[in-house]
């Protein structure tokens, strides 16, 4: 089973951005634990600050490299309709993460526009959003 995590704008910042809503840890220590729960998963990870970068990663993940695909699209979630037209194109199921609650936060950031391309979506439980999420991709292809 290949999962793809794909991050986009400033989140390789965590650790030392807003840490009080984005907590203390950087991404690196995150993924080596996330990796060591999930022996049987091959993980791959990319991080990048361009929408781009982020829809050319998602179209090369999701026609063949990946089975799955995790996706903080970052501030892109509530701006960008090119990300959510590149999940829309892709064969792979795309799980859409936020480590804070953003439901909960300013008013711009309640709208996003992955969620309807997404099979689903799951935000505010810090950096385990990220766990929760792989939970739920392999739920949905090992049926
Ligand atoms: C975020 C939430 C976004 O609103 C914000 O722009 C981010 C991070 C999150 O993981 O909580 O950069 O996607």
């Amino acid at each position: 089973m290949k999962i793809s995590i794909i991050n986009g704008p400033n989140l390789n910042l965590l650790g030392r951005r807003e840490k009080d809503i984005y907590g203390e840890r950087d991404f690196d220590s995150y993924f080596a634990e996330l990796k060591a729960q999930y022996p049987d998963v091959e993980f791959s990870c990319f991080q990048s600050n361009s929408e781009g970068a982020l829809i050319d990663r998602i179209q090369e993940d999701g026609f063949g490299k990946a089975d799955g695909i995790v996706l903080n699209a970052g501030a892109y979630t509530h701006t960008s309709v090119a990300i959510s037209d590149a999940i829309r194109g892709i064969r792979v199921p795309v799980v859409e993460v936020h480590i804070s609650n953003v439901a909960a936060r300013e008013e711009y950031r309640r709208h996003s526009f992955m969620a309807a391309a997404c099979k689903g979506s799951i935000a505010g439980f810090g950096l385990d959003s990220y766990r929760l999420a792989v939970e739920a991709l392999l739920n949905i292809l090992s049926r």
